[in-house]
């Protein structure tokens, strides 16, 4: 271990220390508000009547052939048709995606996957799952056990982050990508020097915790969606595509400890802790196909730098920013994000 190594270990640790402070003081003061809520828990069993719109598309699944996972997805389209794989970010599903499985069901075969541990996708137990690597691998299998050799790849915040590194690791299987409001791993990782992003990305410390995270997430029948998906720090501004029977179907998501465990996982097995093999392998790899980055400029998690600096790793890449959207962008302006993929894609 080099001064470098041991100079991020203690950074790490040190900030898990300072912002599992603030988290612990949030669900202190959820717990004081309404002491009589905070076990409180709805019945989330019944899919919500929004995920089962039938003009959103038809659900499915496939079992992945090495890992065994089964997937879920929903699915608008002629199977046949080129692939557009759509892959959420957290706290999210397939629902992310509801303004383009339709919009794009004309030329292409667009599934909207559940990632491993979210939803009715299988829930693998171990840290080790959770890894950016393995999930790429997930990827690459869930292409191929949809009966293709490629597609046109398309993702957002976690989603996104996974897919930057796809791109590159799996280039052959990537037609195009693109990707929002995620930023590239080198991008993030000169960022956290800055205090601003710093400050913006301090759940991701407090993540690392076990059990209390779920708990915030749970408490008072899952309200923090609420606050998450539609509240003022959110940045929403359209709530009319952003509405109460849409938080709930997140909310059936991740209803389950279990479900939420996995979603948090993707911090605890990435966040502070990259196999120098992981990054060996990304190093010789890069980018081959033209790659459009989306970035709603209000994002609350993720400063607009971010996305300059990402833009910068591959001159195959370009930026399309959606002035005032929130970090839920396609979700927030799909009428303009729609209009800046076509333009990519045709
Ligand atoms: C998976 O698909 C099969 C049919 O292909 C269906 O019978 C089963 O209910 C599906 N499971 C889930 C969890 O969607
Ligand atoms: C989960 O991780 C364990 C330990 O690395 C591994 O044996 C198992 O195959 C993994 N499961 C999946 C579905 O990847
Ligand atoms: C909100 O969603 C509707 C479709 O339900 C769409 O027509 C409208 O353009 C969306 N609003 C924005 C700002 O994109």
């Amino acid at each position: 271990m080099g001064v470098k190594e041991i100079a991020t270990y203690f950074f790490f640790r040190f900030s898990v220390l300072l912002w599992s402070i603030k988290g612990i003081g949030l669900l202190f003061l959820v717990f004081i508000k309404s002491p009589y809520n905070f076990f409180k828990k709805g019945n989330w069993n019944d899919t919500p009547k929004n995920a089962n719109d039938a003009n959103l598309g038809v659900h499915g699944n496939v079992t992945l052939q090495r890992s065994k996972l089964k997937i879920t997805y929903v699915a608008n389209g002629k199977r046949g048709n080129p692939l557009m794989l759509c892959v959420h970010g957290f706290p999210e599903c397939w629902y992310s995606w509801r303004f383009q499985l339709k919009e794009f069901s004309s030329k292409y075969w667009v599934v909207a996957i559940n990632l491993p541990g979210y939803a009715d996708s299988d829930k693998p137990s171990e840290l080790a799952n959770y890894t950016a690597e393995r999930l790429i691998d997930n990827l690459a299998e869930v292409v191929e056990a949809l009966g293709y050799e490629k597609g046109t790849i398309v993702a957002h915040d976690w989603g996104g982050a996974l897919v930057w590194s796809f791109a590159s690791l799996y280039s052959s299987m990537c037609d195009k990508v693109i990707i929002m409001n995620a930023p590239h791993s080198t991008a993030l990782r000169k960022m956290f020097g800055t205090l601003k992003q710093y400050q913006k990305s301090w759940y991701m410390f407090f993540f690392q915790l076990p059990w209390l995270p779920e708990m915030l997430m749970g408490c008072c029948d899952l309200q923090m969606f609420n606050e998450f998906f539609r509240g003022e720090e959110s940045g929403v501004k359209n709530l009319e595509n952003m509405t109460e029977a849409d938080v709930d179907v997140y909310k059936h998501a991740l209803h389950s400890w279990e479900a939420r465990k996995c979603a948090l996982n993707y911090y605890r097995a990435n966040i502070g802790n990259v196999s120098p093999q992981f990054i060996e392998r990304l190093k010789k790899s890069s980018i081959s196909c033209p790659l459009l980055l989306i970035w709603g400029t209000e994002d609350f998690a993720l400063s607009l730098e971010l996305a300059a600096l990402s833009a910068k790793v591959s001159n195959l890449v370009s930026v399309e920013y959606v002035a005032g959207a929130s970090h839920w962008v396609q979700q927030d302006n799909p009428e303009e994000v729609n209009k800046y993929m076509w333009k990519f894609l045709n």
